[in-house]
């Protein structure tokens, strides 16, 4: 299973978000791989992966491979099979057992313009495909814009997790998203599936943010029960360079990713998926 946690808007709790549910992933059993398609490098950082400091690239150099996912992409420029490489080349550890990375590059900036106009779009796919068969569950996060890096996750993936951070602005770019999404599956991945939109940093105490959940609920976007808290924890959590569950364990924010967690697993074995309203090509009014 496949989830690209995605939202053109930044700072809503994407890279957030990906750790935490990818770590409650693997704590719980399940072989987890988590890519970090992001330049800035926030998912690797935050499982402790400081970033290379080889910033060069030129795509008529040999330069030195950083171990990250722009070596993947590097490789895919010179026509290679994905079968003649290791998945270590790209795949590493983290401190936790069960959950891997795919660290960001520096590199990917300068990489973009290249891999575009080459079309190489569905290698990242091709990839997942093929490294991918050794993991349970793969998370990808993306940067806060739709290029060539988020497009090649959405269409990587089998569903997509929507951060919602209940700002009103948030709720503008909420229908060009799904615009995006659409067009997506309809262009290149007809299976992926829009699983949920996540409601990050509600305060039940304030009248505003509920009363527009009560609106998205009304109006058929499909919510998930559980939302996230917001709490100091998160910030403190970051700079540690530690997950919640094993960083709070027993505090609220954890214990709501846990129960999101749970939530998205349940309706992935229910598969309740059924493409009408806001997951169906028709249009919302
Ligand atoms: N539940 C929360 N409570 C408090 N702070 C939070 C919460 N979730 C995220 N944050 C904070 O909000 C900021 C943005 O979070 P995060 O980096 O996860 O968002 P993002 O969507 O990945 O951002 P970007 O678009 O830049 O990649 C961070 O400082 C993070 O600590
Ligand atoms: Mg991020």
């Amino acid at each position: 299973m496949r989830r690209v946690v995605f939202n053109q808007k930044g700072g809503v709790g994407k890279t957030s978000i990906a750790v935490n549910l990818a770590a409650i992933s693997a704590a719980r059993g399940f072989r987890t791989l988590i890519v970090d398609l992001d330049v800035q490098g926030n998912t690797s950082y935050y499982l402790g992966n400081e970033q290379p400091l080889n910033l060069q690239y030129a795509d008529d150099r040999d330069d030195a491979p950083d171990g990250t996912i722009a070596d993947l992409f590097k490789q895919t420029m010179k026509c290679f099979k994905f079968g003649s490489q290791k998945s270590t080349d790209f795949i590493h550890e983290t401190a936790y057992e069960d959950l891997f990375l795919m660290p960001s590059s520096p590199a990917l900036n300068l990489m973009e313009r290249d891999l575009e106009s080459r079309y190489k779009i569905y290698k990242l796919r091709e990839a997942l495909e093929h490294f991918g068969e050794d993991f349970d569950r793969v998370y990808i996060d993306t940067p806060p814009c739709f290029n060539f890096y988020s497009r090649s996750a959405l269409i990587a993936a089998d569903s997509v997790l929507i951060p919602f951070d209940c700002d009103s602005f948030s709720l503008q770019s909420l229908y060009s998203l799904r615009n995006n999404i659409l067009e997506i599956r309809e262009d290149h991945n007809p299976d992926l599936e829009i699983e949920g939109i996540v409601v990050n940093q509600f305060n039940s105490q304030a009248r505003l943010p509920s009363e527009m959940l009560k609106d998205l609920k009304h109006e058929g976007l499909p919510l998930f029960e559980t939302t996230l808290p917001s709490s100091v924890k998160m910030k403190e959590s970051h700079q540690r360079q530690v997950p919640l569950i094993y960083f709070a364990g027993s505090h609220k924010l954890t214990q709501s990713y846990l129960d999101l967690f749970d939530e998205i697993e349940a309706t992935q074995r229910m598969g309740s998926f059924t493409r009408q309203g806001w997951d169906s090509n028709a249009p919302i009014h």
